[in-house]
């Protein structure tokens, strides 16, 4: 049993996950993100490179500065106010040698303000010592309510602004990413999962825009924070300063013991969860297939052992993670009571007041708070960091090469050659081997063989989507080097085996073959594909949405529309790759008039698996294992009675 859990637990971990964190480990899964992400493997350069994301907002990052700097500091001076205040309500002098110069300064200036108010306020009571407490703790109150609303006003400022910060810096980030993705040559989404793209676009950038909007601001403020504490203090008190520091090792021993405990129930709680993500996706899209060879029970099996596995990690998870706060908070409580103790013994035996003893208490209660929080957040800008390597990596690879110098555009008419050409997909793996031929202009050209011969990569080939190391394709005499990649893409029309439609509606679907073709030539298009008719019998016509695909679509009609699609298009150069696999032999045949008509005037090469399809061709190529084994035209190859003449009378089935 525990061996079959570790065999589905690598298989769907993996399968989702390589390279990263799959498609499913989307954002939103709670507290674990900080601990997904790894570290950064050259930290220096990943935050140069981040920051250079911030640089067009330098002034917008010192305002949120010096507002974070401004709210924490007079959030600490306000603590300190309360010094001097509580020495006269119990009546103490607060004085230079017992207190320090700096609560002699708070001192003068509550006495300002008592000053001030004294006129206004004695009247009101009859013992002075009364109007003197209630002065002191109106002014009190007075600067507590300042400092919280200063504090609120400053940090609104500061979420504000970086919020256009950081949101305009995550934009760019998305923006660049993208526009990368469109640059890359099919071969890096060859090598790369779909999963792992979209993680970039997800997790990643996701972790990104948590440093920017908290992790950042959060790390100055406790620095600040911790600063600030530890010079009041001091001045405050020395010794008990020090009995305070005394603990920060043991907090942060005890805090990196607990997270080195969680990370590593944590990561397995991810990987569990992985296993789980990847198990439904798979269950969820092969469903129909399921259901027809009766797995369900299995799959429930499957599920319930992998689903067992996640309940324990993630409850060890959740539990080291939940008891961190607490015990952290404990200790600050022993350190907090063994403070004021020694405070209280201090106050008896020395000069110490009690003023001094209650902001003290104050601080050395606030202390712990950001180191536990900058160590939070340092994990969260790791994890961002080593998400933006992913990101750089992703924008610094290399993009479909860039056209030569001397690339042109002039008009194609359709004559194309292969010479001599050789390619393999991977080095050491040869798929085409010394592949000759012509194509003149108008003339139609059929590849036949087997699944696997390489078909297809002769028609990647004319389209650049790979370029070749041996051997030279030539159109009109010019190797397709020589042309501008898109203009060369541009007069090739490909109806590509893998159809695709995009979420949007018919016509807009269609309309992709030519941005600016008109309704009326929409439909032209589709008539000559023959899906005009079962377009019209759809919901709403031309404008029915097509969403995911065209799942609401049978997979003949998908092929019809990516006919139609290329027949609106003007290229001189065709080619249809098993256009028809899915369509009935009836509307195949239905097609032909409109097809032939669309391949009249253009150079087009064929790739069909039914025969009777290419027997009109000027000539048919016999493919197998990546070499062109026979050619001629159907009389021709029937006459030569070899493989062709098999695969057509039958003798030989193309596997
Ligand atoms: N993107 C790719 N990366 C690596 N190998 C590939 C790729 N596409 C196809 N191949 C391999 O190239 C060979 C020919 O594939 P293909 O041209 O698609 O065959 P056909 O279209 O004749 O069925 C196959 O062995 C296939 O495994
Ligand atoms: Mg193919």
């Amino acid at each position: 049993m525990a061996r079959d859990l570790q065999k589905l637990q690598k298989q769907y971990n993996s399968s989702l996950a390589s390279g990263g964190r799959g498609m499913m480990g989307g954002p939103g899964r709670g507290g674990q993100r900080g601990h997904g992400g790894g570290r950064p493997k050259n930290m220096k350069k990943a935050i140069g490179r981040i920051l250079h994301y911030l640089g067009e907002y330098k002034i917008h990052v010192t305002a949120v500065l010096f507002c974070l700097v401004f709210s924490t500091v007079t959030s600490l001076i306000g603590s300190y106010m309360l010094f001097p205040i509580i020495n006269r309500i119990a009546n103490v002098e607060t004085t230079e040698e017992e207190s320090g110069a700096l609560a002699v300064k708070a001192d003068e200036a509550i006495g300002a303000v008592r000053d001030f108010l004294y006129p206004f306020i004695s009247p009101m009571f009859e013992n002075d010592r009364h109007a003197d407490i209630f002065i002191y703790v109106f002014t009190a109150i007075i600067i507590l309510i300042s400092v919280y609303l200063i504090g609120v006003i400053a940090t609104y400022l500061q979420q504000r602004i970086m919020l256009t910060v950081s949101q305009g810096a995550l934009q760019k980030i998305r923006q660049e990413l993208f526009e990368k993705l469109q640059k890359l040559p099919v071969r890096y989404f060859d090598t790369h999962p779909t999963g792992e793209t979209m993680s970039r676009f997800t997790n990643d950038v996701d972790t990104i825009g948590t440093m920017f909007d908290t992790s950042l601001l959060s790390i100055i403020q406790g620095v600040i924070q911790l600063v600030g504490t530890l010079i009041f203090m001091i001045t405050t008190n020395i010794y008990l300063t020090l009995v305070t520091i005394v603990f920060i090792p043991i907090f942060i021993k005890g805090g990196s013991v607990i997270a080195a405990h969680s990370r590593k129930y944590f990561s397995a709680q991810q990987s569990a969860l992985g296993a789980v993500n990847g198990y439904i996706e798979e269950t969820v899209s092969g469903q129909k297939v399921i259901k027809v060879f009766n797995h369900e029970d299995e799959c429930c099996e499957e599920f319930n052992l992998l689903s067992d596995d996640l309940k324990g990690k993630q409850f060890k998870a959740q539990f080291f993670g939940g008891i961190m706060g607490p015990i952290m908070g404990n200790t600050g409580q022993i350190s907090y009571a063994l403070t004021v103790g020694l405070g209280g013994v201090l106050m008896v035996t020395s000069g110490f007041t009690p003023g001094a003893l209650t902001v003290f208490a104050q601080y050395a209660r606030q202390f712990s708070f950001p180191i536990n929080n900058i160590s939070q957040q340092l994990t969260t800008i790791f994890s961002a960091l080593a998400g933006a390597e992913r990101v750089f990596a992703v924008m610094d690879e290399s993009p479909e090469v860039s056209d030569l110098p001397q690339a042109c555009e002039t008009p194609i008419e359709g004559n194309v050659v292969f010479d001599d050409v050789t390619f393999g997909y991977v080095p050491d793996k040869i798929i085409l081997k010394n592949i000759s031929l012509y194509a003149h202009k108008g003339q139609k050209i059929a590849f036949v063989g087997s699944t696997g011969a390489g078909k297809t990569t002769v028609t990647n080939l004319l389209s650049r989507f790979y370029d070749i190391e041996q051997g030279e394709i030539y159109i009109d005499g010019k190797p397709i080097k020589e042309y501008k990649r898109d203009f060369l893409r541009k007069n090739i029309a490909m109806v590509l085996q893998d159809t695709h439609l995009f979420t949007g509606t018919v016509r807009e679907n269609i309309r992709y073959g030519r941005r600016d073709a008109t309704d009326e030539e929409v439909e032209a298009a589709a008539k000559t594909a023959s899906a005009h008719s079962f377009i019209m019998r759809l919901e709403n016509g031309y404008d029915t949405v097509l969403e995911g695909d065209g799942a609401n679509l049978s997979q003949g009609q998908r092929q019809l529309i990516n006919i139609a699609r290329a027949a609106l298009s003007k290229a001189p150069i065709l080619v249809l790759d098993e256009a028809t696999s899915s369509v009935d032999t009836r509307t195949e045949r239905h097609i032909e008039h409109g097809m032939d008509r669309l391949m009249a005037s253009r150079t087009t090469f064929v790739i069909a698996h039914r025969l009777s399809t290419v027997r009109n061709s000027n000539a048919i190529m016999v493919l197998e294992k990546g070499e062109i084994i026979e050619r001629g035209t159907h009389e021709q190859l029937l006459e030569k009675k070899g493989r062709y003449y098999e695969l057509y009378t039958g003798q030989r089935e193309l596997d």
